[in-house]
C-alpha cells in the first residue's frame, strides 16, 4: 500500500519483525473506518530508539506499536505512561499527542480478551506459563488480576523466571521451575497451558502427554496459525486459543487509543488467516 501526504503516520518499532502482520491489520482498520492513516514497520536497534522517536515526532506521527525487544527500553524516552503500562513496566503502544509521547500497554487486555470468551471463573484454575520474557510479563499480570488459583512458570533460564516472580506483587500462589521434559512430565491437572516461547520459530520440541490433563492451551506464537504446539494440543483434545486472537485484540485496543474508534473484526479475520495460513 502506498501512502500519500494526507495520511497520518503510524508504525511498529521492533527487531526481526519480518513476519509481522500489524501493518496488514492496521491499514485494513484505516480503510474500513475511512480514515487517512498509513502504518508501516521499522526494524530498529536499541541504541537508535531515541533518534527514531525524534524523527517520528518531526514527521508528526500519531502512534506506534512497540515489540520485542524494545517494550521496556522504550520507556526512558517517553514523557509519561498510563497507569497499566506503569504497573506492568512494559509499553507496546505509543500515542503522540500535543507534542508528548505517552506509553500504553494493550497486551494485558489483548491477552485476556480471548480467554474471557472461554472462561468466566479463574479462582479454581491452575495455569502453567511457558516462558518468562516480555510477553509472559503481560500474561502474568492479566492472570494475577483475575485471581487464578495457582500459576507455575517454566523457563529455560530459571534465574529469569525467578526475577520475574520477584517483581510480581500478588496473593496468587506463583512458583517457577526450569523448563525441561522432566518438569513438564511432573505436571498434572493443568486447566490452562500458556505458551509464550517462540517454540515453532526455534524448532524447539517439548512433549506434552494426556496425563497432564490440559483443558485449554493458548499459544502466543502466531506465525504460522497452526504451530507444532497447537497441533500437539489438538491431538490431546485441548480447547485452543491461537496467537492471532491476542494479536488482533491488542491491535484493536491500540487503534482505539490512537483514533478513538474500536474497530470490528468483520473484515479482518479472513485477511489475517489468509496470510498466516489456515
Ligand atoms: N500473539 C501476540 O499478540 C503476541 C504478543 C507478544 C508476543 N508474542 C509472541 O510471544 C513470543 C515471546 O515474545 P517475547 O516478547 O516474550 O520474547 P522475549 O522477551 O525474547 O522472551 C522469549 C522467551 O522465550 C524463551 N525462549 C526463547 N527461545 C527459546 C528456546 N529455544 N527454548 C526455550 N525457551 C526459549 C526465553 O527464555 P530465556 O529466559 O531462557 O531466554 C524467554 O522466556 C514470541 O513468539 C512473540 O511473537 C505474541
Amino acid at each position: 500500500m502506498a501512502n500519500n501526504s494526507n495520511q497520518i503516520l503510524y508504525c511498529l518499532l521492533g527487531n526481526k519483525i519480518k513476519n509481522s502482520i500489524s501493518a496488514i491489520i492496521h491499514n485494513s482498520f484505516f480503510q474500513s473506518n475511512n480514515l487517512e492513516g498509513f502504518y508501516t514497520t521499522f526494524n530498529v536497534n536499541s541504541p537508535d530508539l531515541n533518534t527514531i522517536l525524534d524523527t517520528l515526532c518531526k514527521l508528526n506521527f500519531r502512534g506506534a506499536n512497540v515489540t520485542t525487544p524494545h517494550k521496556i527500553d522504550i520507556i526512558q524516552y517517553l514523557d509519561s505512561l498510563d497507569s497499566l503500562a506503569n504497573l506492568v513496566n512494559a509499553v507496546n503502544t505509543i500515542l503522540y499527542d500535543n507534542e508528548k509521547l505517552i506509553g500504553y500497554n494493550t497486551d494485558v487486555e489483548g491477552f485476556m480478551t480471548p480467554l474471557h470468551k472461554k472462561i468466566q471463573r479463574f479462582d479454581d484454575k491452575k495455569v502453567v506459563v511457558l516462558g518468562s520474557g516480555g510477553a509472559s510479563h503481560a500474561v502474568l499480570y492479566g492472570l494475577i488480576n483475575v485471581n487464578c488459583k495457582e500459576i507455575i512458570i517454566l523457563n529455560r533460564t530459571l534465574d529469569n523466571a525467578k526475577q520475574l516472580v520477584s517483581q510480581l506483587n500478588s496473593d496468587v500462589s506463583i512458583s517457577c521451575d526450569k523448563l525441561n521434559q522432566q518438569n513438564i512430565n511432573s505436571l498434572s491437572n493443568v486447566d490452562i497451558l500458556v505458551n509464550t516461547i517462540p517454540l515453532h520459530k526455534t524448532n524447539t520440541i517439548l512433549n506434552f502427554n494426556s496425563n497432564l490433563g490440559i483443558k485449554l492451551a493458548y499459544d502466543l506464537e502466531y506465525f504460522p496459525k497452526e504451530t507444532n504446539f497447537t497441533k500437539q494440543m489438538k491431538s490431546l483434545n485441548a480447547d485452543l486459543i491461537y496467537g492471532y486472537e491476542m494479536l488482533l485484540a491488542q491491535a484493536k485496543l491500540s487503534f482505539q487509543i490512537w483514533t478513538g474508534i474500536l474497530p470490528s473484526d468483520d473484515s479482518i479475520n479472513g485477511k489475517i488467516l489468509s496470510v498466516l495460513g489456515d
